[in-house]
């Protein structure tokens, strides 16, 4: 039996156009389906893996279905072979090298720093100003990433840089992933040279910060020192072209994606007065008017509904919204044979929105995640499963978390007067568009504010 092939093929093109143009509207056609559809991208064939059951499976057997073909590539184009992109062999020694940094003992080292970085970040922001929340919020996860990764964070040109080369970088992997048509990137249009520019400053803007951090020569207790101080089980140090690759990964994975889903949540906040009022009043009672850098890690449990509404803004708009792997046997999945080489994609988006798993699917109600069914639990997959499953997941919860709670106790985002901001999915799914005016809140005390926050739950 083979796979039937998705719907709305252009001729040449095959489902590229759809994955350009309408890349959401398209995973939601296909959310209801179960298994395996073909897609066409080009001159290529695709495997899309629908639902749950498929996904996981692509996930819980990395062997068969391992980092790899000619889509993935175009991912290495920008991180090498760092551990988002390495093979199953490889992968095994980076991952157990690079653990050590997202213990959770290091995680209140991490809550610390990151608060310090949101506490300056939101004393710049100033009652009436209109800030372009996507650009704000990934500089603010480069800071935090940088103070967390670089104990003594990226000088401003280099934050500068990095946020300015990521969204064309971001566009450019995209773009090369569903339409892998070598010749046509290799053309000298202004796409392409924007492309090369923001990965060679990317470069750079890495090679320049290593090695100013190896010239101060000393531990700062952070992932790069772990990095560098690293031996596998034969003694042996990363290499500098893997250290570079790892910190690439790592910078791009701890700003892109939180970014995004940071701008989502407040988007959808502002969207929603009474899951927002819930969490105004969770952050006055914790905070009650104190800085950020004054919660504990004690304190998190305590924001319950703030982490619902972060795991449903994470299921509306996960930021890695289409992976993909290859096939390295002939094998079978959901039921159907598929050969040796197999491009298979798989969407978080789409296994988020199979309405038997979350009735209502594009209703956002944080909620849903008071009782969880079992289906929705197994469907939630922003931050995929299994042996790839990502390392920064508890750490990115929390930045979030800590983000959303320290913005809500000082401040409201109001959509600017004919702000119309709207989904932009390219490698990472995020919002173009999205002006907010900054208000001030005035805490509640935080008695009264702890007393309403009950009555809510
Ligand atoms: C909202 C925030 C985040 C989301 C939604 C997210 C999502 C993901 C997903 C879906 C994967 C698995 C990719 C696959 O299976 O092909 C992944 C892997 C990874 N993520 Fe994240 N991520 C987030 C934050 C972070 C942070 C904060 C860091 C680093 C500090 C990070 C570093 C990585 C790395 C290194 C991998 C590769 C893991 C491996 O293959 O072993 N991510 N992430």
């Amino acid at each position: 039996m083979t796979a039937a092939t998705a719907p709305h093929a252009l001729p040449l093109l095959g489902h590229a156009g759809q994955l350009w143009r309408r890349p959401l509207p398209f995973m939601r056609e296909l959310a209801a389906t179960e298994g395996l559809v073909t897609l066409r991208l080009g001159p290529y064939r695709a495997y899309l893996a629908c639902g749950a059951a498929a996904t996981l499976q692509v996930l819980h057997e990395p062997r068969v279905f391992d980092k790899g073909g000619p889509l993935f590539e175009k991912a290495r184009l920008l991180v090498g072979n760092g551990l988002v992109s390495s093979d199953f062999i490889t992968h095994r020694r980076q991952r157990l090298l690079l653990q050590p940094a997202f213990h959770a003992h290091r995680l209140p080292g991490y809550q610390q720093l990151m608060a310090g970085q949101l506490d300056a970040a939101l004393d710049g922001w100033r009652p009436g100003q209109v800030l372009d929340l996507g650009h704000e919020l990934h500089a603010l996860t480069l800071r935090v990433a940088a103070r967390t990764m670089f104990g003594s964070g990226l000088d401003e040109r280099a934050v500068a840089e990095v946020v300015g080369a990521m969204p064309v970088i971001m566009r450019g992997v995209y773009q090369r992933m569903i339409l892998p048509v070598e010749w046509a990137h290799r053309l000298p249009l202004p796409a392409n040279r924007r492309f090369e520019r923001a990965r060679a400053t990317m470069h750079r803007v890495i090679r320049e910060t290593v090695q100013a951090y190896r010239r101060a020569g000393r531990d700062h207790g952070d992932v790069l020192s772990i990095l560098v101080g690293a031996r596998d089980e034969h003694g042996a140090a990363l290499s500098g072209q893997e250290i570079h690759d790892q910190v690439m990964t790592l910078l791009i994975g701890a700003t892109e994606p939180p970014g995004d889903a940071l701008t989502w949540v407040f988007l959808l906040l502002a969207g929603h007065p009474e899951a927002e009022r819930r969490v105004q009043a969770e952050a006055d009672a914790v905070l009650g008017g104190r800085p950020a850098t004054a919660l504990a890690a004690a304190d998190l449990p305590r924001l319950a509904h703030t982490r619902r509404v972060v795991t449903e803004a994470l299921r509306r708009y996960p930021p890695a919204w289409l992976l993909s792997r290859t096939a390295t046997a002939d094998t079978e999945l959901a039921g159907q044979r598929i050969p040796r080489g197999s491009t298979v994609l798989f969407s978080p988006y789409q296994c988020q929105h199979d309405p038997r798993a979350f009735p209502e699917p594009t209703r956002f109600d944080p909620d849903r995640w008071l009782d969880p069914s079992p289906a929705a639990r197994a469907a939630w997959l922003p931050f995929g499963a299994g042996n790839r499953q990502c390392i920064g997941d508890e750490l990115a919860m929390t930045e979030l978390v800590l983000a959303v709670t320290a913005v809500a106790a000082r401040y409201r985002l109001c959509p600017a007067p004919g702000a119309a901001p709207r989904p932009l999915a390219r490698a990472s799914l995020g919002a173009e568009g999205a002006l907010m005016t900054v208000e001030r809140r005035t805490p509640r005390p935080p008695r009264a504010a702890a007393l309403r926050s009950t009555a809510a739950a």
